[in-house]
């Protein structure tokens, strides 16, 4: 099953190489900025629902090459979030710190946003194989499930975004949720797995 990292690291690159090209070609739309940036924002929900989605996957499906893809899809996540947050920075703010601080601050689905990115951060920079050495096991699984309140912060800022049709982030709601229910059934049934 040697081709299926490279396969998936390959596929996971799609959405921002499509970006670069559309952007290359000047086909953004009438408001890129804002295209760009809810692009960017969509991608990073959608892997970070992915990365939740593996485990169960695994295990409905008994197809064990499927755990190996866990921390690439999370780590693609991750990427997709930072470049979301660097597009709205950088391109949006001109880099106004100020005016970040205050939006995080005045508006909520920017706090909430906030809230998510700051409790993947730690996911992230402890997901090579020495940090899981270093914290141990036990440890790392621990400070792991932070993906679980991550996700529910990131499905609840795009719904907070969104101004009257709620349809977008009622289906990552809804995606969330089954995630979440499967968790919560295999705690209930064996805890050592979930
Ligand atoms: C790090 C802090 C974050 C900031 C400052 C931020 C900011 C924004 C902004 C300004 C928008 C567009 C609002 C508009 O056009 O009216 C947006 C949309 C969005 N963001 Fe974020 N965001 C953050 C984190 C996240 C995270 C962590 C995720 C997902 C894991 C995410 C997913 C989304 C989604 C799905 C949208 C809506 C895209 C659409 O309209 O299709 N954002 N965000």
């Amino acid at each position: 099953m040697r081709w299926l990292k490279p396969v998936v690291f390959t596929a996971s690159l799609l959405p921002v190489a499509w970006l670069g090209w559309q952007a290359a070609y000047g086909s953004l739309g009438i408001n890129p900025v804002e295209t760009l940036n809810r692009f960017l924002g969509d991608w990073a929900l959608r892997f970070l629902l992915l990365a939740l989605a593996v485990t169960p996957l695994r295990q409905w499906t008994h197809w064990a090459p499927l755990a190996r893809l866990r921390r690439m899809v999370g780590l693609f996540a991750f990427f997709y979030v930072c470049l979301h947050l660097a597009s709205y920075v950088g391109i949006d703010l001109f880099f106004d710190w100020a005016a970040l601080w205050k939006d995080v601050v005045k508006r909520t689905y920017i706090t909430l946003g906030m809230g998510c990115f700051l409790l993947l951060l730690p996911l992230a920079l402890t997901s090579t194989d020495s940090m899981i050495r270093r914290l141990g096991g036990k440890v790392w699984r621990k400070l792991h499930r932070l993906v679980f309140p991550a996700a529910i912060l990131g499905v609840a800022h795009f719904w907070m975004m969104v101004k009257a049709d709620i349809r977008e982030p009622l289906v990552y709601a809804v995606i969330l949720a089954v995630l979440l229910g499967w968790r919560l059934r295999t705690f209930v049934r064996t805890p050592q797995r979930a």
